[in-house]
C-alpha cells in the first residue's frame, strides 16, 4: 500500500510542529524519517496514526484520501505502529498479548488463543525469528518483546508499518537483528517508516531518506549520502563529528572503586561487587543497554545512593558516606542523566542554575548576601565560552532547549577545580551540533589532567570519547576493553558475554 501525506500541518498553540509536510513512502520501501528531537517526527507519525488531527493536509492510502478519527481507523486501513515504549501487558503471554487490542481485526469478537498462537509461529517463521507464543512477555530480553510489538502489528494486517526510535533500547546484535527483520517486511511489499535520530542505521538500511528541521522538510537524501552531508542537513550548518583527541596522558591519583554493592529502594542488588579505577587524564566510558546498574554506580560515586558497601576512594580520601554536597566539595562534578530532574531547576535563571551548587562565600556570597554583579560577570562570561543560546543570563532555565541546558550544567560543572567528572549520558536529548560541543568540552577536561567518567547507552558516543570502556550487564562489569573495540565485542558484552578475545 502506498502512502501519501500531503501538506500535513499541526500546531501545538503558537508552535507549528508539523509544517506543510509532504512525504510519500511506497510498498516494499524502507523511508528513514530523520531529524533531530524536537523536529516533528512523532507528530507526525502520531497524526497518521489517528492520535492526532492534523490542522492541514491530507492522508492518502493507494489514492484514497483518509479520515482517521482515532486509531481504531488507522489499524483498520493498515496502518501498524512499533511503539518505542511497548504497550505490552508482562504478565501475559506472548499470544496473549497478539490477541489483546484486535477487537476491529482479525480476531475479532472471539479470545481465541489457539489461532493467536498459530499466528505468532506464522510471523516468525515467515521472518525468520524465533519467538515462543507461551513465553511470559514480561520474561523476554527488551529485543524480543520488540518482537511481540511488531507481530501484534503484523496481526491487524498493517501495510504500512512505523517504527519509531525503535533502536533506542537495543544492543547492537538486537538492532542487527531488527534490520534484518524491516528487509524482509520491505520483501514482503510493506511500507516502513523508519524513524531515528541514528545516521549509521539510516545509511545501513533505507531505500530513502526524509530530513525535516523545525517541523518541515528540508531534503530528501539518498543512503550513499556521508555522515557529515546527513548531519548538517539535520542542523541547517556544517557540523564536524569526529572528536579529536590525542593519546590519554596518564597522571598518579584518581578515582579507585573497589567491591561496590548497590541495593535499590525495592531491596534489589543493582550494582553487585563492581571494581575499577580511573586515573586522571583519561576516560573510561562505562557502556551497556539501559538499565544494567549504570544509573546506581554514577549516584553512589556522588553520594546519591543510601545502600552502599564497598569502597570509592578519590586521590586517597573515602567518598563513601559523605553526601552529596561533601562529594562535590571534594571535587567532584557530575552531569546528570536527566538535567530536567537532577541538573537544573527550570523555574530559576540561566545565572541562578550557574551557581546552583556553590556553598557561601567567596566570589558570589557576601556577608550571607548574594553578590549580584558578580554573579552577572560570571554568567555571562560562561555564556559566552560555552555558546549557550539564551535571550539572556536572566531568562528561565526551563525556556531553553535541550542542549542549551545541557551546556549550562556543564558550564557548572566545569568551572571550579575538578578531582573527578561523571558525566551520566551527556548528550541525551540534544542536537548533533551540541554534541559536537559537550565531546570537545569532556575532551578538553580530560587533557587538563582530570579523570573522566562517561556514562553512555549510545556505542557511537563511547567510541568516540573512551581511552577504556567497561561494560555494565545486570550490575556487574563484565569486562574492561580498550576504548578502540569493535562494536561486535562490545554488543556481545551488552549482552552478558565475554567474547574470547576479551579473555585472552
Ligand atoms: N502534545 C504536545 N503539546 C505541545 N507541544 C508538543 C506536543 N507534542 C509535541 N510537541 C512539540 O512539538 C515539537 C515536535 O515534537 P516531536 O514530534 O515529539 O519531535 P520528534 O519526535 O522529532 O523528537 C516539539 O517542539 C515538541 O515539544
Ligand atoms: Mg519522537
Amino acid at each position: 500500500m502506498k502512502l501519501e501525506l500531503r501538506g500535513i500541518t499541526k500546531r501545538f498553540g503558537a508552535l507549528v510542529a508539523n509544517d506543510h509536510i509532504d512525504l510519500v513512502v511506497r510498498p516494499g520501501e524502507i523511508h528513514a524519517l530523520l531529524g533531530e528531537n524536537g523536529a516533528g517526527k512523532s507528530t507526525l507519525m502520531n497524526v497518521l496514526y489517528g492520535l492526532y488531527t492534523a490542522d492541514e493536509g491530507q492522508i492518502i492510502l493507494d489514492d484514497v484520501v483518509q479520515h482517521f478519527r482515532g486509531p481504531g481507523d488507522a489499524m483498520a486501513a493498515g496502518i501498524g505502529m512499533v511503539h518505542q515504549h511497548f504497550m505490552l501487558v508482562p504478565v501475559f503471554t506472548v499470544a496473549e498479548n497478539v490477541m489483546l487490542g484486535h477487537e476491529t481485526t482479525r480476531f475479532a469478537g472471539s479470545l481465541d488463543l489457539p489461532r493467536a498462537r498459530a499466528h505468532v509461529r506464522e510471523v516468525a517463521a515467515r521472518f525468520g525469528f524465533e519467538i515462543d507464543p507461551d513465553a511470559i512477555v514480561g520474561d523476554l530480553p527488551v529485543g524480543v518483546q520488540q518482537r511481540v510489538e511488531i507481530i501484534k502489528a503484523l496481526a491487524s494486517d498493517a501495510k504500512v508499518l512505523v517504527f519509531d526510535e525503535p533502536t533506542a533500547v537495543l544492543t547492537p546484535q538486537e538492532t542487527d537483528e531488527l534490520m534484518g527483520i524491516m528487509r524482509a517486511l520491505r520483501e514482503d511489499g510493506t511500507a516502513i517508516v523508519f524513524i531515528t535520530h541514528k545516521l549509521r542505521e539510516v545509511r545501513e538500511v533505507a531505500d530513502r531518506i526524509t530530513v525535516i528541521r523545525l517541523g518541515k522538510v528540508v531534503g530528501e537524501a539518498e543512503p550513499t549520502a556521508t555522515n557529515v552531508e546527513l548531519a548538517s542537513l539535520m542542523v541547517g550548518r556544517a557540523v564536524e563529528l569526529t572528536v579529536h583527541k590525542d593519546p590519554p596522558q596518564l597522571r598518579p591519583g584518581g578515582l579507585i572503586v573497589e567491591g561496590l554493592r548497590v541495593l535499590n529502594a525495592d531491596g534489589q542488588l543493582v550494582v553487585n561487587d563492581v571494581s575499577f579505577a580511573v586515573q586522571p587524564g583519561e576516560v573510561l566510558a562505562i557502556a551497556g543497554v539501559q538499565g544494567n546498574g549504570q544509573t546506581e554506580l554514577t549516584e553512589a560515586i556522588i553520594g546519591l545512593q543510601q545502600n552502599v558497601i564497598g569502597s570509592i576512594r578519590l586521590d586517597g580520601v573515602e567518598l563513601l558516606g559523605k553526601n552529596v554536597k561533601q562529594v562535590i566539595d571534594e571535587g567532584v562534578g557530575f552531569v546528570p542523566e536527566d538535567r530536567t530532574v537532577d541538573g537544573l531547576v527550570g523555574d530559576f535563571t540561566v545565572a541562578e542554575n550557574l551557581i546552583l551548587n556553590r556553598s557561601a562565600g567567596a566570589p558570589f556570597f557576601r556577608a550571607a548576601t548574594l553578590d549580584l554583579g558578580v554573579l552577572r560577570q560570571f554568567a555571562d562570561d560562561k555564556i559566552t565560552e560555552f555558546d549557550i543560546r539564551t535571550q539572556s543570563a536572566e531568562s528561565k532555565a526551563d525556556e531553553l532547549s535541550g542542549g542549551n541546558q545541557q551546556k549550562v550544567v556543564l558550564a557548572r560543572e566545569l568551572s571550579r577545580p575538578l578531582k573527578l567528572f561523571v558525566a551520566s549520558q551527556p548528550t541525551r536529548g540534544i542536537d548533533v551540533g551540541s554534541i559536537e560541543f559537550v565531546h570537545k568540552r569532556i575532551v578538553e577536561t580530560r587533557d587538563s589532567g582530570v579523570p573522566v567518567i562517561v556514562v553512555s547507552t549510545e556505542l557511537d558516543e563511547v567510541s568516540a570519547l573512551a581511552d577504556r570502556i567497561a561494560v555494565m550487564y545486570r550490575g556487574t562489569i563484565v569486562g574492561i576493553v580498550p576504548g578502540n573495540s569493535p562494536r561486535e565485542t562490545l554488543g556481545l558484552m551488552m549482552a552478558g558475554e565475554l567474547p574470547n578475545e576479551v579473555i585472552a
